[in-house]
């Protein structure tokens, strides 16, 4: 006689990935490896996403169509990848129509498409980041520039500008420069026709992501981005060149010091303004020099996402169940539940193509070699796509982030290397100094 018994799997679900990035690439990578994880589709994806998941060819900013998919398919958790999807308020649709979604609605995604509007969200609830003024005429603009000292400031746009709308001017002459383009040359449409002017402020950058629930708030291990285009953090600004994690600098009595002046009060903030933020929260993180007239963590920005590339390294880190977590914080459940993380070391680089952040050639062959290191690697595909002859090719300015993690930076950094050096098309460029801040500090 056979023994009655429940069944031992555990209920799996439908997963929507939105976007196409590398950062997609390694959420659903990861989303995957859940015991959770029924068909993981991603819209519209990459053919790097191609090869673990369904695609939809539906676009990021379809927010109707995406609605309709994810209802039709009844899709148990989408997870949101860019930040446009949820400026138009995906997760609010979702959410009305009765759908899991880990991203947070439009009203909280303001602290990212809204530079004012994070601004303000600051100074009511104490939290420390950079003198600033907001102008919507140029002329108020120059005007205020010209009061100032002639010295480094900083120009951003007010609205979403894909990660081009901050100007760190040198000097007046380079503000002056970044307000006109912005303001009266409509260089980011709308998103310009409003600007901040804020203090600059020098020193070492990290990246703090959380994990949030709308009640509580867990943050994941330090990242280090490089978003200057040359090494030695020279040249323009990108979307990222690379990163690693952890970060030796993020001592845990600074970690403590960010907890108490900047992530409770951000959450208590929320909580305050009525807004229910269910998600990922980038705190973008300035540590000044001992010089400097600001004195402890600042906040440079807000995202409501996960970073690109912080994404990448970050994955590969995470020991526990990446579809459990996300449920729990669309769930506001997420108290009480240990996250864990391995105790390795995990660097990323972005390859990409040559001419980036400015113009660049599309539609170039992109080859692989086998590297010496076979699978301890991974190369997260961003801005590729198939040709007729189903060749991959580079159809964008950041084309793949390799990835590699390790008991030692010094290791992941070989490994990170050795795939990055194996994978070839014209003109491809890659900062060969990722993680040059920390190998110093071990080397000092
Ligand atoms: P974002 O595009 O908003 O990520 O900003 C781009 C980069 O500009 C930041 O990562 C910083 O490197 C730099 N930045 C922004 N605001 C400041 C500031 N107040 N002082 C110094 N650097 C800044
Ligand atoms: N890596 C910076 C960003 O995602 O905004």
């Amino acid at each position: 006689m056979e023994l009655e018994r429940k069944n031992p799997e555990v209920e799996k679900i439908k997963i929507l990935v939105v976007g196409s990035g590398a950062r997609e690439h390694a959420l659903a990578w990861k989303l995957a490896q859940s015991s959770r994880a029924g068909q993981v589709y991603a819209a519209p994806g990459n053919p790097g996403l191609d090869i673990m998941t369904k695609l939809a060819p539906i676009r990021a900013d379809d927010i109707e169509a995406l609605t309709d998919f994810a209802k039709r398919e009844e899709i148990g958790l989408t997870v949101i990848g860019p930040e446009a999807p949820l400026a138009l308020g995906l997760a609010d649709r979702l959410e009305a129509a009765g759908l899991a979604v880990f991203g947070p609605k439009a009203a909280a995604a303001r602290l990212e498409s809204s530079k004012p509007f994070a601004k303000e969200f600051m100074l009511r609830h104490n939290i420390p980041t950079a003198a600033y003024r907001s102008f919507d005429s140029s002329a108020e603009a120059l005007a205020y520039l010209g009061r100032k000292p002639d010295e480094p400031i900083v120009v951003k746009a007010a609205g979403l500008a894909q990660g081009k709308g901050v100007t760190v001017a040198q000097n007046r002459a380079e503000a002056e420069a970044a307000v006109r383009e912005a303001m009266d040359d409509g260089r980011f449409g709308e998103a310009g026709r409003q600007v901040i002017i804020e203090d600059y402020i020098d020193g070492e950058e990290v990246t703090i992501l959380a994990f949030c629930d709308g009640r509580s708030i867990v943050p994941m291990p330090p990242v280090q981005d490089h978003k200057r285009l040359g090494e030695g953090d020279t040249g323009p600004n990108t979307g990222g060149m690379g990163a690693y994690s952890p970060v030796a600098v993020y001592t845990p009595e600074l970690a403590k010091i960010v907890e108490e002046s900047i992530i409770q009060p951000t959450l208590k903030g929320l909580l305050a303004d009525g807004l229910d933020y269910r998600g990922c929260l980038y705190f973008g993180l300035m540590l000044p020099t001992a010089d400097s007239p600001y004195q402890g963590p600042q906040v440079i920005e807000y995202n409501a996402r996960f970073g690109d590339p912080e994404a990448e390294v970050l994955m590969p880190l995470l020991e526990s169940d990446l579809v459990e977590i996300m449920l729990l914080c669309a769930e506001g459940r997420l108290a009480g539940h240990p996250i864990i993380w391995r105790d390795e070391t995990s660097v990323c680089v972005v390859i990409a193509s040559g001419g980036y952040p400015g113009c660049y050639q599309t539609g170039l062959v992109i080859t692989e070699d086998v590297p010496s290191m076979v699978g301890a690697s991974m190369a997260f595909h961003a801005g590729t796509d198939l040709n007729d002859s189903r060749e991959t090719i580079t159809a964008g300015g950041r084309v793949m982030t390799v990835a590699a993690k390790e008991g030692t930076l010094e290791k992941a950094l070989f490994l990170v290397y050795d795939r990055v050096r194996a994978i070839h098309f014209k003109d491809a460029y890659y900062r060969r100094d990722i993680a040059h801040r920390e190998l110093a500090r071990h080397y000092r």
